[in-house]
């Protein structure tokens, strides 16, 4: 059996305990409602009790022998990180478009001469479901060693029925066989296949006619994803895929405004998406359109950087009353990384969003932005024992020591998986 976690003396146990139902905006993004000399008993893999060690103390005393107790002085104690956006479950690896970009190609360059998208779509068709369990796997052994415990994967590097549903069953058996809980997400609108080029619009009703009803009788995904880009699928094309994932029982989501100002944010609020991907270019008017239907902005800095691109205007859309998230985009082009504690440095440093706004982002409106917040994304009793306990005092240092992995120990669901 296992035993119940006691966590005791935490320097700062930040619980973003939630007042209100939904995802935060505004100042709700900077209370992180956190209890110094906080203390945590996890059993069953559930939050028993959150509240002071003295309070606790009283709570749980006779019950001290069932416990592994451990010593949380001078550390800072968080839920663990959930990273609502990522691509992680792929073949093979492109460190030579890298260099490509380093010379001078841009992205959409790349990808418009077949590599991109394409290069690793080609990988994923090739690679056995066996061989991408074990590449994931590996990602999502990287994920926990940051503090990541819960992330959303999306399909989108098969393009055709067959390596589309690979992919997915890829992340289902990861989910029963990972620590890690992945939310999957369909997303054969990543690109048109080479082998539709000029012929658009037939891939368009191929997603809608017969991938996304296997994907939905499935039960495969939670949402569905489009790739919304000049060059890639218009805004009238992704309303249809989005429109039909919805009569599906899909909920939409949408790379939105990354490359190129396309009135996606726009086409997010207007379809109800719950989240906008990206939205580097995103208009004042979608932004604001965003706010009113309360589209949360999954924000990728890492991907801006990596891009050499200026970051969405985090700032800005908080300040407006978006609900903001962030995330890794972990992929093998834009945003080869699983670190989302360099993530939230980076939306201090890039997007000038506070230190809890960034923690924020991470956890409870990550959890928002893919629906598991009555879950994860918050140290609340009754939800699951995700929980990171990290090198530092507080969330301040957290985000002020960047590019160093602070994490000390992790536990999924009530069980040590790190440290
Ligand atoms: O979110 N922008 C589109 N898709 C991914 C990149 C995928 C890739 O380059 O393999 C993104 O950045
Ligand atoms: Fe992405």
């Amino acid at each position: 059996m296992i035993k119940a976690v006691w966590i005791k003396h935490a320097s700062q146990l930040v619980t973003l305990a939630n007042k209100v139902p939904g995802p935060r905006i505004k100042d709700a993004m900077n209370e992180l409602s956190i209890i110094e000399n906080g203390s945590i008993w996890l059993e069953n893999g559930i939050i028993q009790a959150v509240g002071t060690t003295e309070q606790l103390e009283t709570l749980y005393k006779e019950r001290e022998i069932e416990a592994e107790i451990i010593d949380a002085t001078g550390h800072l104690l968080t839920p663990g990180l959930v990273d609502p956006h990522t691509h992680v479950a792929f073949g093979g690896s492109r460190e030579r478009e890298f260099e490509m970009r380093l010379e001078g190609a841009t992205y959409m360059q790349i990808m418009n001469a077949g590599g991109g998208i394409h290069a690793t779509t080609k990988m994923t068709r090739e690679a056995t479901e066996d061989a991408l369990v074990d590449q994931t796997s590996k990602r999502l052994d990287s994920f926990l060693a940051h503090g990541v415990t819960t992330i959303e994967g999306k399909s989108g590097y098969g393009l055709d029925l067959e390596t589309e549903l690979k992919q997915l069953r890829v992340m289902k058996r990861l989910q029963e066989e990972h620590p890690v809980d992945i939310v999957p997400t369909f997303m054969g609108a990543h690109a048109v296949p080479t082998e539709y080029k000029g012929r658009e619009e037939e891939y368009v009703d191929l997603i809608i006619n017969e991938m996304l009803p296997v994907v939905a009788k499935e039960k495969l995904a939670k949402f569905n994803d489009v790739f919304c880009e000049v060059g890639v699928f218009t805004p009238e094309q992704s309303e249809r895929i989005l429109e039909a994932g919805k009569s599906l029982g899909l909920t939409p989501k949408i790379h939105a405004d990354e490359i190129e100002p396309y009135e996606g944010a726009e086409l997010a609020a207007r379809v109800g998406a719950i989240s906008a991907e990206h939205l580097l270019k995103a208009s004042s008017t979608g932004i604001q359109a965003m706010a009113e239907q309360g589209v949360i902005a999954c924000l990728l800095p890492a991907t801006a950087l990596y891009l050499r691109e200026t970051a969405a205007k985090g700032r800005v859309m908080i300040d407006a009353g978006v609900p903001v998230a962030i995330s890794t985009d972990c992929n093998p082009g834009s945003s080869p990384t699983t670190s989302m504690p360099l993530v939230m440095n980076l939306a201090c440093i890039s997007m000038r969003l506070t230190p809890a706004e960034s923690l924020c982002a991470a956890t409870y409106n990550a959890a928002c932005a893919i629906q598991m917040e009555d879950k994860v994304g918050s140290l609340e009793v009754g939800k699951q024992a995700d929980v990171v306990l990290w090198n530092v005092q507080s969330y301040q240092q957290l985000q002020y020591l960047f590019g160093v992995n602070h994490v000390k120990t992790v536990w999924k669901k009530g069980v040590k998986v790190v440290g």
